[in-house]
């Protein structure tokens, strides 16, 4: 019997801090016995990580921003996220389909409905896990400010843009409550480490 490929991604907005948790889960999941792919977009891909570079430190029309984030994801797609499942691998993605929602749905007001075509055209597959990683814009502003020397295109945005895609998140995560667990990501980091191994424990051990 081919073994349980799983599909889980990490999702916030800037200064979140998801990325800190990216080690920690993928050693979870090979303590698991599992292989595990770790990627993200947009990039994944050498084409994907091209468009990277573009879309986030180039000005563009919305809507090429849009279709830009899902001609990498589409590629991510089919040449890495789904060959590593049908090989029963794990695959760990740092931002998927549900950023689209959040920033280019929420913060610059592309309608959800599009968004919804573009997911299918690419077969974008719902993962079986998203953390959600919530946090007031205005502390992650400021981690940002520390940690970043050159912010891109959008953490160049100003505070009611991120609240407008925090808030689109959080409803995506309403809509979306057996899929999308979301975690106070102002609590200490010790305390997050262990409320992000519990989830796993709980969800997919
Ligand atoms: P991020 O994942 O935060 O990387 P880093 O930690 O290196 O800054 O940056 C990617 C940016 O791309 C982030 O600001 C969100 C944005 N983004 C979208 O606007 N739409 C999308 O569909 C995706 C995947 C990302």
């Amino acid at each position: 019997m081919r073994k349980k490929s799983r599909f889980i991604t990490l999702e916030g907005i800037d200064g979140a801090g998801k990325s800190t948790h990216i080690k920690k889960i993928s050693d979870w999941i090979t303590n698991q016995g599992e292989e595990v792919v770790c990627t993200r977009e947009p990039g994944g891909t050498p084409f994907g990580e091209k468009l990277r570079e573009m879309v986030l430190h180039e000005k563009m029309d919305i809507m090429s921003e849009t279709l830009l984030m899902f001609a990498a994801r589409n590629e991510h797609i089919k040449t890495v996220i789904e060959p590593a499942l049908n090989q029963g691998k794990w695959v760990l993605s740092d931002r998927f389909t549900d950023a689209s929602f959040a920033y280019q749905g929420g913060g610059r007001g592309v309608n959800w409905d599009i968004l919804t075509t573009l997911a299918t055209w690419v077969e974008a597959r719902t993962p079986d896990l998203t953390l959600l990683f919530d946090i007031d814009p205005t502390i992650a502003q400021q981690r940002v400010a520390q940690s970043t020397a050159q912010p891109d295109k959008f953490e160049q945005e100003q505070r009611y843009f991120f609240d407008r895609v925090r808030n689109a998140y959080l409803e995506r995560a309403r809509n979306n409550p057996d899929r999308i667990v979301v975690i106070n990501s102002a609590a200490n980091l010790t305390d997050l480490k262990t409320t992000v191994i519990n989830i796993l424990n709980e969800r997919l051990a």
